[in-house]
């Protein structure tokens, strides 16, 4: 990610995660399922769901505190935010802030979640600090779902593992699970462990799930999915028009192995992390 990553999700990325929402959320509903399963959201909460994309495990979460409760998704991204406010009309216990949840004051709340929306932060300490105020000093608490490492993740790197020797014309990038913002930054639990410890929360726990994913549809629907959103858009991005070409021929020669017909099912590994405000 070398633009600055507030820019990037609200200009590059964020038009491209709106056109995708329904492939992306039917593939994630697990992962808001165990976030879901951990957070145990009750009925009158008020809820935070940072890095809330186009909304859809606020909308979820919306449902389980009922009409007393209410969630606010918060974004940095304005066609993801539009997005999520036009999925919501006629749900009164849910709204959309535009706002840099790293800095930004946030509502005050008793649960905050995240589903993969807290690897992109400049500065993680600062960010979970703000996180931190936001919530009930005695009963609030967080859980947030972060991707473990790259190797135990082929659903989102297989089409790079596709390209064979064109991977070699690619910018050399900057190694995956280093601390800067990314998909991959909370790859090491001990480093997701101490920036929540860091950012004043205790009773830290981090729990590993591991489960294939599916991406549902035909194999054209997912190349289309494959191209816009993860590592091959960016690839694509700086190979000429003749490479580019054979990069999706190969690619979707992949696909082909890989579908069964109905769906593709490929091993993902993601953290729940758990902690308390105090
Ligand atoms: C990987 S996407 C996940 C989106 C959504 N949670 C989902 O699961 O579909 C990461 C999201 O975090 C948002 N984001 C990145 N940095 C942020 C920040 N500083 N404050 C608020 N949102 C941020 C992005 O705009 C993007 O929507």
């Amino acid at each position: 990610m070398e633009t600055e990553p507030r820019a990037y999700w609200d200009e590059e990325a964020g038009p491209r995660w709106a056109e995708a929402q329904r492939m992306i959320d039917r593939v994630l509903e697990p992962v808001s399922s165990t976030l879901v399963e951990r957070a145990v959201p009750a009925s009158g909460e008020l809820v935070l769901d940072i890095g809330c994309g186009s909304g859809a495990l606020s909308l979820e979460v919306a449902g389980r505190v009922g009409e007393a409760g209410l969630v606010v998704g918060v974004d940095v991204a304005s066609s993801l935010v539009e997005q999520a406010r036009s999925r919501s009309v006629g749900r009164p216990n849910v709204e959309f802030l535009l706002a840099d949840a790293e800095e930004d004051p946030l509502p005050p709340s008793d649960l905050v979640l995240s589903r993969f929306g807290v690897m992109f932060f400049r500065d993680s300490r600062r960010a979970f600090a703000n996180l931190r105020r936001a919530l009930d000093e005695r009963a609030g608490r967080l859980a947030v779902a972060c991707w473990q490492s790259v190797e135990l993740n082929p659903w989102i790197t297989w089409p790079m593992a596709a390209l064979g020797d064109l991977a070699d014309r690619l910018e050399r990038p900057v190694d995956p699970h280093a601390d800067v913002p990314g998909p991959f930054r909370f790859a090491d639990r001990d480093r997701l462990e101490q920036v929540l410890r860091d950012a004043g929360f205790v009773d830290v726990v981090v729990e590993a799930v591991a489960r294939p994913l599916v991406l549902a549809g035909s194999a054209e629907e997912i190349l289309g999915f494959t191209r816009r959103i993860g590592p091959l858009s960016r690839a694509l991005g700086q190979l000429d028009e003749t490479a580019s070409g054979i990069a999706l021929q190969r690619v979707a020669a992949r696909l082909a192995e890989l579908h069964d017909g109905r769906e593709m099912r490929l091993d993902a590994a993601w953290w729940v992390a758990s902690a308390q405000a105090g």
